[in-house]
Parts: structure tokens; sequence; C-alpha cells
């Protein structure tokens, strides 16, 4: 499922970044660009955040 419109990220790359290491929100944006344009997408990637962080 598409996470952020903007830049076309779904949660499974978010997961993916996750689990390989970029643990939080400011890393993300850097590697994949979630949440560099509208914004919109900020409070659901955080929520993948923590899901995927709980399963480690
Ligand atoms: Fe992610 Fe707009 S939906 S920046």
């Amino acid at each position: 499922m598409y996470v952020c419109l903007c830049r076309g990220i779904t949660d499974t790359q978010i997961r993916k970044a996750v689990q390989a290491g970029s643990g939080e929100f400011r890393q993300l944006k850097q590697e994949l660009e979630v949440g560099a344009q509208c914004g919109k997408c900020v409070r659901m990637t955080m929520e993948i955040i923590a899901t995927e962080l709980d399963k480690l």
C-alpha cells in the first residue's frame, strides 16, 4: 500500500528500511524521501516504524 503518495513510497519499503536499521523517521526521510513534500504521510510512517521496531 502506498503511504507517501508524493514520493510513491510503500509500507513495504518503509518496513524493509526499518528492518535494515533505519529506525528513526529522520533516517527514512533521508533514505527514501518519505514525508519530504506535503508531510501528510508522516503520522502513518511513524506508526509503521513503531510497529516494526516492536517486532525486532
Ligand atoms: Fe508523503 Fe506528501 S504524502 S510527502
